[in-house]
């Protein structure tokens, strides 16, 4: 049987984590996968979650099941904290998952469930993990532009253009904040249009906010998606607490389903529980608890809200440098884009051969589409990054 199995292709930017291991070069430089780092190199668990752990261990008193939905004060601590108070508690239902890539999986199979010929429409570019989990789960995807290269900004007139083309019922998908891999954002304005388009042609917003509290603040970076779901009476969330909590490992996600009345969301919360015990029962729960705990402590939240905020900051001002840097390295303003972007990554807008060319010369590992993770960067070498950057144009 499993001769019948077909070579799979490796994701572009897990096959990063392996590739920049094996590489034994003292001054390599890993700006792939999206995982923060500190001055020091490192991901350091945040001061909350190691404390919020502590009590954990102390007080949990049994290992056994929770609930098919996991922790339900994880979830609603996740929707009040993505959505505020953007639309009554009684409209919004929602599935602890592991992780945002488990939340997006569980939704795709929820519109499967309910509308198997529904387009999902995706930013070009995107997450490559959309695409990948779309195509598993069989449903038909397609494409709107979202990111001129040349101007290294949204092209917003080219993606209004084409999800004009999308039919009634159809999911788009949009990245609430941070949009990975370009760092380029809707404004105000470009999401209040948005709205307009989806009410008009009567399609279902579905937001993967995978980065709140990384681009402009957490209650920024969640402004969108807020407004949008005032307005519209349908929406799918996906969420991710891996990186705004730094608890990766741990996968720890929440899928939440705004709906028009009380007998859908009953149906959606139905779906959700059945999905998740298809497909792992019950979502696994330490992380989730770690995250609530933060969440409902007056003390631990402060900490951690502290604690977010100069990681984003730090990456501001990562940003702002290399755009400095580059401006004196290159004599031009063309990385200049980079200091606006906001969220974990943007793309240098490097050919394939010169991103390998970076590799093999120097060290430096970036996605192949030039995605470069912003927190990766070394303050103290910027110039020799801008350098080699300028060297490889
Ligand atoms: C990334 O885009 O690097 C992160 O979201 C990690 C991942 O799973 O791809």
């Amino acid at each position: 049987m499993l001769e019948h199995l077909k070579p799979q292709p490796a994701d572009k930017i897990i096959e990063l984590i392996a590739l920049y291991a094996a590489d034994t070069r003292a001054d390599k430089l890993d700006l792939g996968v999206g995982v923060y780092k500190d001055e020091a190199g490192k991901t350091p668990i945040m001061g909350a979650i190691k404390a919020a752990e502590s009590r954990l261990l102390e007080a949990q008193a049994s290992k056994s099941y929770v609930g098919l939905l996991g922790d339900l004060n994880f979830v609603a601590a996740m929707r009040d904290m993505v959505l505020a108070d953007a639309v009554p508690a009684a409209r919004v239902v929602g599935a602890q998952t592991p992780g945002g890539t488990g939340a997006i999986r569980q939704l795709f199979e929820m519109i499967r469930m309910a509308s198997p010929d529904a387009t999902v429409w995706l930013s070009d570019p995107t997450w490559p993990n959309h695409p990948a989990i779309l195509k598993h789960v069989g449903l038909k995807g397609a494409s709107y532009r979202y990111f001129d290269s040349a101007t290294c900004a949204v092209d917003f007139a080219g993606m209004m253009e084409d999800l004009a083309h999308a039919k009634a019922g159809d999911i788009v998908l949009l990245h609430g904040c941070c949009h990975n891999p370009t760092g380029a954002n809707l404004d105000a304005a470009q999401w209040q249009a948005v709205g307009d388009l989806l009410l008009e042609r009567g399609l279902i917003p579905m937001i993967d906010i995978a980065y709140q509290g990384f681009g402009d603040g957490l209650d920024a970076d969640a402004a969108g998606l807020r407004g949008l779901a005032e307005r519209v009476p349908q929406m799918l969330i996906a969420a991710s607490c891996s990186k705004n909590f730094g608890v990766y490992r741990d996968r720890v996600g929440v899928a939440l389903a705004i709906a028009a009345d009380a007998d859908q969301a009953q149906l959606a919360k139905g779906a959700l529980t059945t999905l998740n015990r298809l497909n792992y029962s019950f979502p696994p729960d330490h992380g989730a608890v770690v995250v609530a705990t933060v969440l409902a402590d007056t003390a631990l939240r402060a900490s951690w809200q502290a604690e977010l905020e100069a990681m984003r900051l730090r990456m501001l001002d990562l940003r702002n440098a290399l755009a400095a840097a580059l401006r004196k390295a290159t004599n031009s303003d063309r990385f200049d884009f980079i200091a606006d972007h906001r969220g974990m990554f943007s793309r240098l807008g490097l050919s394939p051969e010169q991103v390998q060319k970076l590799r093999s010369e120097y060290g430096i590992y970036m996605v192949g589409d030039s995605r470069f993770n912003v927190a990766g960067l070394p303050a103290e070498r910027l110039d020799w990054l801008a350098g080699a950057i300028a060297k490889v144009l």
